[in-house]
């Protein structure tokens, strides 16, 4: 049976030598400039790092300088509501992050008198701060031997050792770690991290990688064995599950209700329309509640309807009279492929029920750019914004 990987550890001296001088030239060469790469503070670091899990350096460009600019130290993040948090991180995604690094900062501020950790080990104890973020702030901040892995360098080393299994489990993690142990220089060990980071995300990419440009294309198993676009393995894909859901503008006066997701919901923390699975589909869209009962060959519709009234008030305590199909949003969330429809309704009669699991508020239009909406929330209240200044 062929090893797991075509090459094995430890790693010779010498290959890691050149391999470390090889990708030191490179990145002197190629390295881009980065807003955080400006800086050694720890806690800049640390936003740049958990803003870059999983989403691209351009899209965290403008949202790590914009959050930079409005909490500029770990104290000033911890001062702040959780609803600032979520307003500057709308539209980034996974808002857990958001939430979890807003409470590391008040953890800091409160229990280490606002001092940052500065071992790895010390910063695992704070909330969404895992191995790799902390092996990241630790040898980028205080240039200090902590080796990361994360996607690029699960990447780039997997091809570069040849590994044929899947690497995000236990064995292949195991393993990666490992070699990223080993290739760490003893000094210099912010640029190094940062350079196998680099060269994994401009060169050794996942579907075309560039492998003329490598530096160590001639110390990569991968390449030199014609199997880079065939490592690492293909995470296998879950199924997708089909929703479909509907979000209700209630309009009283010039204000909507809004509802703030609660612990556990897709979208917790953040500001939207009430939102609820709907197990009545439309029959006819361009039909929908003309405010008047409906005839007979819509019965559907009838039943959309009295389910939208039921579930509005479940939520929110109002009771509401249905009236268009304002427009139908197609997205996907984690395993789930998402129909929303998205109705316009008239506040009809009923109080904001006390004492919901989570505040619900009447909001007048024109102060929805202060919540932080869902990415959903954020496109109706756009749509409604134009449709505002189309009426006559
Ligand atoms: N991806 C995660 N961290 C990164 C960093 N510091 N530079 C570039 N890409 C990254």
């Amino acid at each position: 049976m062929p090893a797991d990987s075509i090459l094995e550890l430890p790693l010779d001296s010498k290959w890691k030598q050149s391999f470390r001088q090889r990708l030191r030239r490179w990145y002197g060469k190629h390295r881009r400039e980065l807003p955080w790469r400006k800086t050694r503070d720890p806690y800049a670091v640390w936003v740049s790092e958990i803003m870059l899990q999983q989403t691209q350096v351009e899209t965290v460009r403008p949202y790590f300088e914009r959050f930079m600019a409005a909490f500029p130290t770990v104290t000033a993040l911890a001062e702040v509501k959780q609803e600032e948090v979520l307003r500057l991180w709308e539209g980034l995604g996974y808002y857990r992050r958001a939430r979890q690094m807003h409470d590391a900062a008040r953890k800091i501020a409160v229990e280490l008198d606002g001092v940052f950790p500065q071992t790895v080990a010390s910063l695992q104890q704070l909330p969404g701060v895992g191995r790799y973020t902390a092996g990241a702030i630790v040898s980028i901040a205080f240039d200090q031997p902590a080796p990361i892995l994360e996607a690029n360098t699960i990447r780039l080393l997997s091809r570069v050792l040849g590994y044929r299994k899947d690497p995000t489990k236990t064995p292949g993690q195991k393993l990666l770690w490992e070699m990223a142990g080993e290739i760490l220089p003893r000094k210099n060990v912010a640029d190094f991290n940062q350079a196998l980071m680099e060269l994994g995300s401009l060169v050794c990419r996942p579907g075309s990688p560039i492998c003329d440009d490598c530096p160590i294309q001639t110390q990569c198993a991968a390449c030199q064995a014609g199997l880079q676009s065939k490592i690492p393995v293909p995470k296998r894909k879950k199924p997708l599950t089909d929703l479909h859901e509907a979000a209700v503008v209630v309009t009283k006066n010039k204000s909507v209700l809004l509802r703030q997701c609660a612990e556990g919901e897709r979208w917790a923390g953040l500001w939207d329309f009430p939102r609820f699975e709907m197990e009545a589909t439309l029959k006819d869209p361009s039909s929908v509640f003309s405010n008047r009962p409906p005839s007979t060959d819509s019965e559907i519709d009838h039943v959309v309807h009295d389910e939208i009234v039921e579930k509005v008030h479940a939520l929110t305590g109002i009771t509401c009279l249905p009236g268009t199909l304002l427009q139908t949003i197609k997205h996907g969330v984690t395993r789930y492929r998402i129909t929303l429809d998205c109705y316009t309704a008239q506040y009809a009669l009923g109080r904001i029920r006390p004492r919901a699991a989570k505040p619900v508020r009447w909001t007048p239009v024109g102060e929805l750019g202060n919540y932080a909406l869902s990415t959903t929330g954020r496109k109706i209240a756009r749509s409604i914004a134009i449709r505002e200044k189309d009426a006559p």
